[in-house]
């Protein structure tokens, strides 16, 4: 038997009805809060991570899906949706228009990972991109978009964790210090740290295996190092924050694994998740360099992305989730072809006015199809029957209280719907 590829998951039965059901609070946030969808390939050209995503991290550094095409090119599998919709703005000129542009996405990711509970090779994220505004409400706006979301997901005891690198200045006399600090103490660091030590030292402070050191615990903080100018930015996000009713703390160990941020930085928990797996159900950041690193003029930018299979796997241990279950306005049932010739007109009928209608697509007595109804849980039975359909009526039978009428054909679209 062909199996799926390692870190890979199906979404099927219950799963899937949690994934529309995620999918839609989504779409319908997105929308009260005027995002725009955007669409951008699955694959892009390599040299777009190298250039955005950063050669020093993780993800390009041995992550990435690349490939090369029958045409010689260099394609890579989409690892994160920033990159992509960043090239898609230059690309289209959306930067000409007068107003700020809000994207949203929501699509599959690739990264090459060890697989885990919460870590896949094919993962799906929905996540926003906000062009061309540095102005603090937007960091404000997209953090609070964030939490507000997974709010709506009935996600308790949620904590931003957010802090900021500042601009240039404060990074650069931030790194300089940082430097100074660990090198003395470079042998007490993991390999991987002392890799990242000459490629991206900021890297170090959020490394999972030196997590507990004390040389990290008494590293320099970004925070102590910002301009003025970087401080009262950060300042004006938090005070707007509180105004938003976000629950954040102010985590200097926050620097993300992606190297195109500056300024603010922010990863959501909840803290109610199992510690045995990957507890981040969300990051992003402020990208003001990125759109000049991509061919663009100097411009801002800011988003988050949520992974929404540890959503789903959060959502699938909370109570409330546990009997989502489809539902089924009418089962429409025939024995007969002279009956199915008259149940397909009203089975399409129905579903074009909204009603969720299943049929008879076995070929079932009606013993099987009333068992089947059960199973759908269907709230109305319509059984359709030679005599009645000479008469111009059929049988509705409400499924719960097994009260039975009988019905014009003409009328049954409204009688099922002011029923329901
Ligand atoms: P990221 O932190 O790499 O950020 O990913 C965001 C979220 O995607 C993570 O918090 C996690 O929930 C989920 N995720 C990441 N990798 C995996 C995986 N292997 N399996 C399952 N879930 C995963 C970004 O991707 C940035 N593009 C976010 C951003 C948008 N920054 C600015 N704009």
């Amino acid at each position: 038997m062909i199996t799926k590829p390692k870190g890979t998951i199906d979404i099927t039965g219950s799963d899937s009805l949690l994934w529309e059901y995620v999918n839609s609070v989504v779409s319908t946030m997105m929308a009260t809060y005027n995002y725009e969808y955007i669409r951008t390939p699955i694959f892009e050209a390599s040299e777009l991570y190298h250039r955005s995503v950063g050669e020093s991290s993780d993800i390009v550094k041995k992550e990435t899906y690349d490939f090369k095409d029958k045409g010689d090119r260099n394609l890579t599998l989409r690892p994160e949706g920033t990159a992509g919709v960043v090239r898609s703005y230059l690309e289209n000129k959306e930067y000409a228009s007068p107003d700020v542009k809000k994207y949203y996405y929501n699509g599959t990711m690739y990264r090459y990972e060890r697989p885990q509970a919460g870590r896949l090779r094919e993962f799906t994220q929905f996540g926003v991109e906000v062009l061309g505004s540095d102005d603090p409400i937007i960091d404000a706006e997209v953090i609070s978009l964030q939490y507000k979301i997974l709010e709506a997901l009935h996600i308790s005891n949620l904590q931003v964790n957010i802090n900021t690198l500042g601009d240039e200045e404060s990074r650069i006399k931030y790194r300089d210090a940082l430097v100074k600090y660990l090198e003395p103490h470079l042998d007490l660091l993991c390999d991987d740290c002392k890799e990242r030590f000459k490629t991206n030292p900021l890297r170090i402070l959020d490394c999972k295996v030196d997590a507990e050191s004390p040389i990290l615990k008494k590293a320099p903080k970004t925070i102590d190092y910002l301009t003025k100018d970087a401080k009262e930015r950060f300042t004006t996000v938090l005070k707007y924050l509180d105004l938003l009713e976000v629950d954040y703390e102010v985590n200097p160990k926050i620097v993300r694994g992606l190297d195109y941020y500056d300024h603010t930085v922010f990863e959501i928990v909840s803290l109610d998740s199992d510690e045995t797996r990957q507890s981040v159900l969300g990051g992003g950041g402020r990208y003001n360099k990125l759109i000049k690193e991509l061919g663009g003029k100097d411009n801002y930018g800011i988003g988050f992305a949520c992974g929404v299979d540890r959503i789903i796997a959060l959502l699938k241990e909370i109570d409330l989730y546990q009997n989502v279950k489809k539902e089924i306005d009418c089962y429409v049932m025939y024995v007969s072809e002279e009956e199915k010739l008259n149940a397909l007109p009203i089975v399409q009928n129905l579903r074009l006015n909204g009603v969720v209608v299943e049929t008879n697509n076995l070929n079932k007595g009606l013993k099987g199809q009333f068992n089947e109804a059960d199973r759908l849980d269907a709230k109305f039975l319509i059984i359709l029957n030679n005599e009645d359909l000479k008469l111009g009526l059929v049988n509705v039978k409400d499924n719960h209280t097994k009260e039975e009428v009988k019905i014009d054909i003409s009328e049954i679209v409204d009688y099922i719907i002011s029923n329901l």
